[in-house]
């Protein structure tokens, strides 16, 4: 049997791997160091989770309550741990906390070439709101997407 994900709140000792692989793995521009993790934790609006299997952080993620809609700032999960219902358990984290708070919409920006994150958000239930709402750093046009709570 697999071992089991715990997803919970990002700690401070979490903080220098989790920027050393978000740096490595996001598209350039796009990877947060140590001093944006740490601003994630601090910040009373911002609530950074981590997913968790045999005391190793193998995903992470940070929703920035925006008081009228919650928002998915950023999501990874390592290639080895993918296709293992992680993604999904860190999102339905943040929808979970999102209707705590009394959010009815859960927002993000996908890249139009990140062909396996669009259809992992369909299959959550996100449909397009905005296309080509963002540029990201390499020039690649995002669209905002959106799932009622
Ligand atoms: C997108 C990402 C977070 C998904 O994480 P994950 O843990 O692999 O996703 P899950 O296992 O929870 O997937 C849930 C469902 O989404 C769909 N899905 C996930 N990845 C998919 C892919 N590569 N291709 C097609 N469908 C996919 C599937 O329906 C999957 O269910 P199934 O495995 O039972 O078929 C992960 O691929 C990732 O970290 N990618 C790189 C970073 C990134 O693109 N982040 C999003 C930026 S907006």
């Amino acid at each position: 049997m697999p071992d089991a994900v715990r997803i919970r709140p990002l700690a401070d000792a979490d903080i220098p791997e989790v920027a050393r692989f978000h740096r490595t793995l996001m598209p350039p521009g796009e990877g947060w160091g140590e001093t944006q993790w740490r601003f994630e934790r601090e910040h009373p609006l911002r609530f950074p989770f981590v997913a968790e299997v045999s005391g190793q952080v193998v995903g992470v993620a940070s929703f920035w309550d925006e008081e009228d809609r919650m928002y998915l700032a950023t999501l990874l999960v390592l290639p080895e741990h993918r296709r293992q219902g992680i993604g999904r358990r860190l999102v339905e984290a943040g929808e979970a906390l999102a209707r705590e708070r009394g959010r009815e919409c859960m927002a993000l920006h996908v890249r139009a070439d990140n062909g396996a994150a669009r259809e992992f958000y369909a299959r959550l239930g996100y449909v397009s709101a905005v296309p080509g709402e963002i540029r990201y750093p390499d020039g690649t046009p995002g669209d905002r997407l959106e799932k009622r709570l």
